[in-house]
Formats: C-alpha cells, structure tokens, sequence
C-alpha cells in the first residue's frame, strides 16, 4: 500500500518505518528541511530504541522515503495519515488544531483516486467532521473518507509498541475506509483486538486512555503522600494494589508526577472539551492540578534538604520525562531543576540522552556532566528524577568517594533503600518515611 505520513515527529516517524518494515511504500512529508535532509542522507532526527536499524534498512530499500513536497507524497497515495503536533493553546490549553487544519487544505489538492485520509495526531472530539469539510471545500471532486486511527505509542519503546499494540482503534464512518485499514493491519490479525468504532468514538478513546492513565499516576503519587505521613511503604501498597488484575500492576510507579508531550497536554485538551460540552471531568481538573503542584513540592523537598549545607552542591541525575528517550519537554524533572535554580545556582547535571535537548531549554545555569560520577563529583546532595536504568547500577562506593556529603533523594524509587543505607547514606524517596 502506498502511504504518506505528514510529519516526522514521535508518532509519524516510528509509525512510517514501522509500516514499512512492514511492506508499504512510505512517503513522509515534513516542512522543516533540515529534517528531510538529515532523514533522507539516513541521519535519524530523534532517539528511539530500535528504530535506527529498522530505519536504515528500509531507507536502504526505498520502502521510506522524505520530502518537503506534499503533492510528491499524497499524489496516489491509498492511505495518507496527519501526524503533525497539537500543542496546548497558550491561553485556552485546548488543543490547537492550527497544523491539523493547514495539512488538510494542503493535501486536499492533491488528492487523486480513492484515498483515506487518518488522524494520527491526538484530536479533540469532532476535528474529523472538521477536516472532512476543509477537504471538501478544497477540492469538492475528492473521493476520500476521513478516519480517526488513534496511536498508543509510549515515547522511547514506540517501536515496540508499533509491533506489539494493545489494540487497534479504527474509528471509520464507511466500510470502504475500514478495508483500506483492516487490510494495512492485516500482519497483527489474530495477535491483537481490532476496534471498529465509529469516528467520535475514536476521537474519544485517546483522550479518555491518555487522561486515566495520568489519574493512575496522581492517585498513586497521592497514595505515595499518604504512606509518608502513616509509615506505610509504597512500593509493598503498589505490587499489593497492582495484583488485583482489575487494577493492574503498570502506571502504580509513584515519582515526582507525571510528564512528557502527551499526558499534561491531553488531560488539559480533555479538560476544556468536558466544559465545551457542559460534562466537567472533575477528576482529570483535579489531577492537573495536583500534578502541577506536586512538581514545585518536589523542587521544595531539595531546596529545603540542600539548606542543610553550606554553598550545597546539587546533583542531578535525569533530565528528560521519562527513561528510555530524549524529550524533555514538558518534563517533571527540567520543571523541578527550574525550582532548585530558583534558590541555588551550583547545580550539575547528566542524563543519558537529554542533554542536548535539556541544554536548548535551561542553557548555561547548570553544569553538564559527561557522566553520573562526574555530575557527583564533590556534591552534597544526589538527586535522581529520571528513571533510566543505568541509575539503578550505580556505584555507591564510588560515589561516596567522591561526594561531599552523601545523601542521596530518590524521586524515582530505583535504588534499594537497605543497599543505600548500608553504603552510609542518608536516602529519602518517594512514599516511604
Ligand atoms: C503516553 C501513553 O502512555 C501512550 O500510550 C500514548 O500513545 C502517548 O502518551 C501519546 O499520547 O502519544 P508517553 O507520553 O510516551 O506515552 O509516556 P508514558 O510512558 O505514558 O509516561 C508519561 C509520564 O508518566 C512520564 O513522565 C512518566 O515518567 C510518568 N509515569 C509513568 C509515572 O510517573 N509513573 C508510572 O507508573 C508511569
């Protein structure tokens, strides 16, 4: 099948090598040049784990190729897929459909024989209604049908979650779109479920996934305070709660709230459509607005333990949303480093592969580290807030070595409290007294 993917971000680049991979000819249309340069010379524009060998080889092969030219890319195209960004709106934290609508009055023109159109991108309820009438403004002879395709892939393991989804959600309002889809899906027929829903339905899913795996994390973050107060232990109440197969044992990890490009935004974006539509979603309002607090609660939790030392040196370790990618927007962890800097300026940092994206956005008020050690190197306090697994393995003879003092806040839960404390330090972390 010949697809074009429009945009080259965390969804439309692992989904088009994914489909090729698969044995589609993909083409990618993205506006920025540097990008499409980089792409087609096979320099990859973003980390995700797996995707560099499954990208080179289908470059290699031309089952994926970029361009700047939409008409290149959509010109019979079967399937053409909007996977361009919708960020928050700066005031009304909707989300702003601005890129959405600019692609389908582009690929409108070009549209030729009978084409779906899919959005992939995360869209408010009704955007479909929305581009099928750009579609049919711009050019009123198309033969298309617009279809929401929902993606559930985890930045940093999208890859794996391209081969290994929990579902597919195809939210067609024709037969004939649904083939198309039911036909590219075909290699995961009898590994996974397949949703046909109708279009809003669709729209819907995301949301309400995105917004209640986020209240997951609050009421476990929640759940965490508690056990501080009342000498209970956590991480015992998650694997207890999470054993209830009704529950489920993923998305219990309590931390310093949640992050990245998705949660903060969808829940808002869900939000504001619970009030457009006279239906407030009371626990996603209350969970943004605890999450946002509990990230200036944890910057404060640093603040107060650094005071303990003179011209206190901070270490930290993890800058990025999560373990596992580069993207630091919209990270729990850049959000509590601009607390501490708001009191001390001798802070050091490492992460494994944020530094360059971490760098754009806080420049030089912080010391970058080539490594874990180096970021400790005379510190007084060790602070890790990205749960990359390298942190699990640190050495804590050397680091007491090295340290000033040696005191360690664990915002992730990933050291063993008793290996820690047996190595002479005082550790502090998430939900435990
Ligand atoms: C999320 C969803 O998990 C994907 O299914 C969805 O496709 C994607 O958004 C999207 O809409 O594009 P992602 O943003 O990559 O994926 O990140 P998650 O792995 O969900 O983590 C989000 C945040 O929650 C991170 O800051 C992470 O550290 C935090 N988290 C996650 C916790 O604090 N505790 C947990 O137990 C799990």
């Amino acid at each position: 099948m010949k697809v074009a993917i429009i945009g080259t971000g965390y969804v439309g680049l692992p989904t088009g090598v994914g489909l090729a991979e698969l044995g589609n000819k993909v083409v990618c249309v993205d506006k920025i040049a540097e990008k499409i340069d980089s792409l087609n010379s096979g320099k990859i524009t973003i980390y995700e784990d797996g995707m560099e060998e499954l990208f080179q080889k289908n470059l290699k092969k031309g089952s994926i190729s970029f361009t700047q030219d939409m008409e290149t890319a959509v010109k019979d195209a079967d399937l053409v897929m909007i996977a361009v960004g919708t960020p928050p709106h700066p005031e009304t934290k909707e989300a702003d459909l601005k890129y959405i609508y600019a692609a389908a009055e582009e690929l409108a023109q070009y549209l030729t024989g009978y084409t779906v159109v899919a959005t992939k991108s995360t869209v408010p309820v009704g955007t479909g209604d929305e581009v099928e009438a750009i579609i049919k403004r711009v050019n009123p002879d198309a033969n298309c049908d617009v279809v929401s395709l929902p993606e559930f892939l985890r930045e940093g393991f999208a890859i794996h979650d391209f081969f290994n989804p929990d579902r597919i959600v195809i939210g067609a309002n024709t037969t004939k779109a649904q083939e198309v889809l039911l036909t590219l899906y075909k290699p995961f027929k009898g590994k996974t479920e397949f949703l046909l829903v109708n279009r809003k339905s669709s729209e819907t899913i995301k949301y309400a996934s995105n917004a209640f795996l986020a209240m997951k994390i609050h009421y476990i973050n929640e759940m965490a305070n508690f056990c501080e107060k009342a000498g209970a232990d956590i991480n015992e109440v998650a694997k207890g709660m999470g054993l209830d197969s009704r529950i489920g044992k993923k998305f219990l990890n309590a931390g310093p709230g949640y992050g990245g490009s998705c949660f903060p935004k969808d829940t808002n974006a869900m939000a504001q459509m619970g009030k457009k539509y006279g239906a407030r979603l009371n626990l996603i309002e209350t969970t943004i607005a605890k999450n946002d607090e509990r990230k200036v609660e944890m910057g404060q939790r640093v603040i107060d333990a650094v005071k303990d030392y003179k011209d206190g040196k901070i270490a930290v370790l993890g800058l990025a949303f999560k373990g596992g990618t580069d993207d630091c927007r919209d990270s729990p962890a850049m959000e509590i480093l601009n607390e501490i800097l708001r009191h001390s300026s001798n802070v050091s940092v490492y992460d494994p592969k944020a530094m360059e994206n971490a760098q754009k956005l806080i420049g030089d008020k912080v010391v970058y580290a080539n490594d874990a050690y180096e970021a400790c190197k005379s510190a007084d306090i060790l602070v890790i807030l990205t749960e990359w697994e390298e942190f699990k393995h640190l050495d804590l003879v050397k680091l007491k070595q090295i340290m000033r003092h040696a005191r360690i806040m664990d915002m992730r839960n990933m050291l063993n409290p008793k290996d820690v404390k047996n190595n002479g330090f005082v550790y502090s972390c998430i939900g435990m007294k």
